[in-house]
């Protein structure tokens, strides 16, 4: 999967289903929570955006339970746009596009997807450097609509500290394999929200020791 390609490869299990659906045990055990917090947060229609999609499994829920708003599924890895495109033509709703292609870490790509009402990113920060980290903020700041709104969700650590077992494990594994990545501290993450003009409006505990950052895009 990974566009670095030295990330352990426990960081994003996804099984194939032999008809080029891949499918992934934390995809399924998160979509609940995900798409409560979702229905919660995002507007009842216009343009949704989500970044590394992944296998497709939580969009495809997400278009269902939001029909009247259109969802743009986006990744970087070809296998799972490939699986994207299969798990959307198995449920066959028609305000879900086809999957694009999009590096969320590279500088520029809010030009071509501007005004979005609702922007989600779930579980890649983690996985990227704290550069590759503030551009994404930043471009999604610029892609948003005034009033858009954004979540980003994933393993974070708090005041500075791993809070589990799990959590260090994980985050030391991801350290060995690349100096440059693993868990950010919920005080940069709000620090570079600030910084990109971005307008915090909750941090949301999740299950599984998750955090939910919930923002929007000032109106002026
Ligand atoms: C841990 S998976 C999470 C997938 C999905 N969001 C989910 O929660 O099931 C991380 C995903 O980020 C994608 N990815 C990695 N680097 C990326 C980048 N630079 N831009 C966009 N997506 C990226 C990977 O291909 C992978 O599907």
């Amino acid at each position: 999967m990974n566009f670095r390609n030295n990330i352990p490869s426990t960081a994003s299990v996804a099984y194939s289903l032999n008809d080029g659906r891949l499918s992934a045990p934390a995809a399924e055990r998160n979509a609940g929570p995900i798409v409560d917090l979702v229905m919660k947060i995002a507007p009842e229609k216009g343009q949704a955006l989500e970044i590394a999609s992944g296998t497709g499994q939580h969009i495809v829920q997400l278009a269902a339970a939001r029909p009247k708003m259109t969802w743009q599924p986006s990744e970087v890895d070809q296998l799972r746009i490939a699986s994207i495109n299969i798990w959307s033509k198995d449920k066959n709703l028609v305000n879900l596009r086809a999957p694009v292609f999009l590096d969320a870490t590279e500088v520029g790509w809010s030009s071509k997807y501007a005004d979005q009402n609702f922007i989600l990113l779930i579980n890649l920060i983690h996985l990227i450097s704290e550069s590759e980290a503030r551009t994404i903020i930043k471009e999604i700041s610029i892609a948003l609509a005034p009033g858009g709104r954004s979540i980003i969700y994933g393993p974070f650590q708090r005041d500075g500290k791993l809070t589990s077992i799990g959590d260090k494990s994980f985050h030391q594994s991801l350290k060995e394999a690349d100096p440059e990545i693993g868990y950010k501290n919920d005080a940069w993450m709000i620090s570079q929200l600030e910084r990109a003009k971005l307008q915090l409006v909750k941090v949301e505990q999740m299950p599984t020791n998750n955090l939910a950052f919930i923002f929007e895009k000032p109106l002026i």
